[in-house]
């Protein structure tokens, strides 16, 4: 039997779990996926185990790092993000598939006047799949400037070419903007940006990476804008996770499932 996990802390909230053995049950795939949490302190204990136990896993919160000193190779998206989120045993492997799902995700349409909230871990991998699709300026807002400032300077490194303003900029950027990307947590809790209709005019495509509706997606939708949201990502990033797995991909059938139990966890 292939036997896969997720490790993080915590884990109990994640829906994977069910996903990856409901589609394991369909293709009569023999395979499990489990949950591991492990707290921060007992992450170097646990981890050779995780390797000798599992043939494949995901990292997730706090681990995405971490788990980098205990990998032979690192796929150079990952290493470029600094994230790992995928690991295949056999060899110790790491990738960052958040970027690729991130790129099978996105709409095929004109990517100029894109602008990027937010400069954490998901904008680092937005970023650096919006640079593999051949994106190469971008505007970056953030609330706290600093980091959008390193992020710029990141950025460079692998001629992404970012303009960095505060989120407080945001009314103005978006006179010109075309595309808006939501990487931040904004709107996971019902949070607003502090936007109107008016402000999202220009837009041609709202993607957010929240799972779950929220107020911009809602605007987005009421003015006929495209909106993708957070399990279009989420759903992608699975799929590269089989494919690097070798687990056979039926893609209508994953689809489905993933569908079903994603519409399970909330409205
Ligand atoms: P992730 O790995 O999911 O990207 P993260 O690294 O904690 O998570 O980054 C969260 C992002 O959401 C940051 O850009 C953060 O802005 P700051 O850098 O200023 O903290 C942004 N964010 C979170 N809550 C926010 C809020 N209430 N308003 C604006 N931005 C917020």
């Amino acid at each position: 039997m292939e036997k896969f996990c997720i490790i993080g802390y915590p884990v109990s909230h994640s829906a994977s779990p069910k996903i990856y053995n409901e589609y394991f049950k369909r293709i009569n795939y023999d395979g499990f996926y489990g949950m591991e949490e492990i707290a921060p302190e007992n992450f170097e204990n646990r981890i050779d185990h995780i390797f000798e136990h599992y043939d494949g896993f995901n990292v997730t919160i706090p681990h995405k790092e971490r788990v980098i000193p205990h990998l032979k190779m690192i796929e150079e998206g990952a290493r470029i993000v600094g994230a790992i989120n995928c690991v295949v045993s056999k060899n110790r492997r790491g990738y960052n598939t958040d970027w690729m799902g991130f790129v099978r995700s996105f709409p095929k349409t004109d990517w100029n006047g894109i602008i990027v909230l937010g400069a954490g871990g998901t904008a680092r991998a937005v970023i650096y799949g919006l640079r593999k699709i051949g994106v190469s300026r971008i505007t970056l807002l953030n609330r706290t400037y600093t980091k959008a400032l390193s992020l710029k300077k990141w950025a460079d490194s692998f001629g992404m070419e970012i303009t960095a303003k505060p989120l407080d900029t945001l009314k103005q950027v978006l006179k010109y903007g075309k595309i808006l990307i939501n990487t931040t947590s904004v709107g996971m809790r019902g949070e607003k940006f502090d936007l109107s209709m008016k402000d999202l005019e220009n837009l041609n495509l709202i993607y957010d990476v929240i799972y779950f509706k929220t107020p911009l997606q809602e605007m987005g939708k009421a003015m006929g804008i495209k909106v993708v949201d957070g399990k279009e990502m989420l759903y992608n990033q699975a799929v590269e996770n089989l494919k690097i797995w070798d687990v056979p991909l039926v893609e209508s059938l994953f689809r489905e499932i993933f569908n079903d139990v994603m519409g399970k966890m909330r409205s």
